[in-house]
């Protein structure tokens, strides 16, 4: 059998136009832009503007994926959505997506905080390794500024809105996904709240003058783990995959605040010139970080190919994932080609060919079976009810037939 492979071969990202500065935030609250670069590096964020919502700004990233990838959305075998800001609580904003593509395929929404896009690639990965699916679409997609609360200045300067996609795809070019890691840190589970959109407390009118239906957070006690996370899980995730921090080209941290990714790079020595950041323009776009951080990376080439790449996350929950990808070329040469063709014997496509032969003859038989199954019921259900009732009514003509006894008392 073959060894399979997840390849990326598709990307795209949406950010809306509108731009919200420090220097805007220092109209609607009492903070600044000096304390607001200090202490967490943003500078601007983006903010939707009517009509924008995390499954609009899903579709025009996948479509732009799909593109890179020059496939169609009929193409696509699963589509997985990572995002906490979702357009509705149900349904589930994964499959208005796949409707909004034209796709015909399998669609989830994940949850996992700002982890939740890690939590997807990783998760797909294992639907292409094991060959079960060719091409599967993971997206990262937020639009947290309908959960923020504007007059709490401790959330409100770290948050922005946004999306990037990927598609990976089955490959026998060896590279994609060398390791992972994903955790999950309960006792946290409050740190990072919006305590009235669930079912325990839904948004009643007391809540809503609370505020209770937006964003809170502890912003310490996320720091302390989250830099704590992103050191110990990234040397587990690198040696998982045989490597040290040294064979790594580039890293992409959450873009949740410099501060963290600082101390980070520090404990791992590892050089900041590596590091993609882009939080300075887009501030925590928590599922969409990550994607957004990779897509403008493989764009602007900073991501190469055959590259080792660290992704890491931590965010509500706590939760927290990273994965290391090595990215195989996009163009495969004439050489390379030969070599894929000697890893896939010929044997091996007449296998699968038989396989499929075989899956598909079962599948006919059980349809053929059932179909039989279901002729004979008609026929000889009447038959045997028929039968049935002689019996029941017995020699002495009684009718001893519960049913029947039963409407007899009732009358
Ligand atoms: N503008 C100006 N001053 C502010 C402010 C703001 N936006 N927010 C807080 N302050 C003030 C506080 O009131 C406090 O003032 P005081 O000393 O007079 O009481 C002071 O700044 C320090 O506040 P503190 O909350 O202790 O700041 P901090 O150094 O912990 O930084 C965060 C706050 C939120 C930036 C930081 O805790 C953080 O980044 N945490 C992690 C958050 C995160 O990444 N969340 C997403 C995870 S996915």
């Amino acid at each position: 059998m073959s060894q399979y492979f997840s390849k990326i071969t598709g990307w795209g990202m949406y950010v809306p136009e509108n731009v919200l500065t420090n220097h805007d935030l220092e109209k609607m609250m009492d903070t600044n832009d000096e304390w607001i670069v200090s202490r967490t590096g943003i500078r601007e964020r983006r903010i939707i503007s009517e009509g924008e919502t995390t499954v609009s700004m899903s579709v025009e990233a996948s479509r732009r994926a799909l593109e890179k990838a020059g496939l169609n959305a009929e193409d696509l075998d699963l589509i997985i959505l990572a995002s906490s800001t979702p357009d509705y609580l149900v349904p589930p904003a994964s499959s208005i997506i796949q409707d909004q593509l034209g796709a015909q395929c399998a669609a989830m929404t994940l949850v996992a905080g700002c982890s939740g896009f890690v939590y997807g690639l990783n998760t797909a990965a294992q639907f292409i390794q094991t060959g079960a699916y060719e091409h599967v679409l993971i997206i990262g997609a937020e639009t947290i500024s309908a959960g923020i609360d504007w007059e709490d200045r401790g959330t409100a300067i770290l948050f922005g809105d946004g999306a990037g996609a990927v598609i990976i795809s089955r490959t026998t070019q060896p590279g994609g996904l060398l390791s992972m890691k994903m955790g999950s840190d309960g006792a946290g589970w409050d740190a990072l709240i919006v305590p009235a959109l669930g079912t325990k407390n839904y948004p009643s009118h007391e809540n809503i003058e609370n505020n209770e239906h937006k964003l809170k957070m502890k912003g310490r006690p996320v720091f302390k783990f989250a830099t704590r996370v992103m050191s110990d899980v990234a040397v587990d995730v690198v040696t998982a995959a045989g490597l040290t921090m040294d064979d790594v080209d580039v890293l992409i941290p959450h873009q949740a605040n410099q501060r963290i990714i600082d101390l980070a790079l520090r404990r791992l020595n590892f050089p900041a010139e590596k590091t993609i950041v882009n939080l300075d323009r887009y501030g925590n776009t928590s599922a969409a970080s990550v994607p957004l951080a990779m897509v403008e990376a493989l764009e602007d080439g900073r991501i190469k190919d055959n590259d080792k790449v660290v992704m890491i996350a931590f965010g509500a929950g706590l939760t927290y994932a990273a994965a290391v990808w090595q990215f195989q070329p996009m163009e495969v040469s004439p050489e390379d080609e030969a070599i894929l063709v000697t890893n896939w014997p010929v044997d091996n496509a007449f296998q699968r060919k038989l396989q499929e032969m075989r899956t598909a003859a079962f599948r006919m038989k059980v349809q053929a079976r059932t179909k039989a199954s279901e002729a004979s019921m008609a026929i000889m259900l009447p038959l045997y009810s028929f039968r049935k009732g002689l019996k029941k009514r017995g020699k002495n003509g009684k009718n001893d037939d519960p049913e029947a006894l039963e409407d007899k008392q009732s009358d």
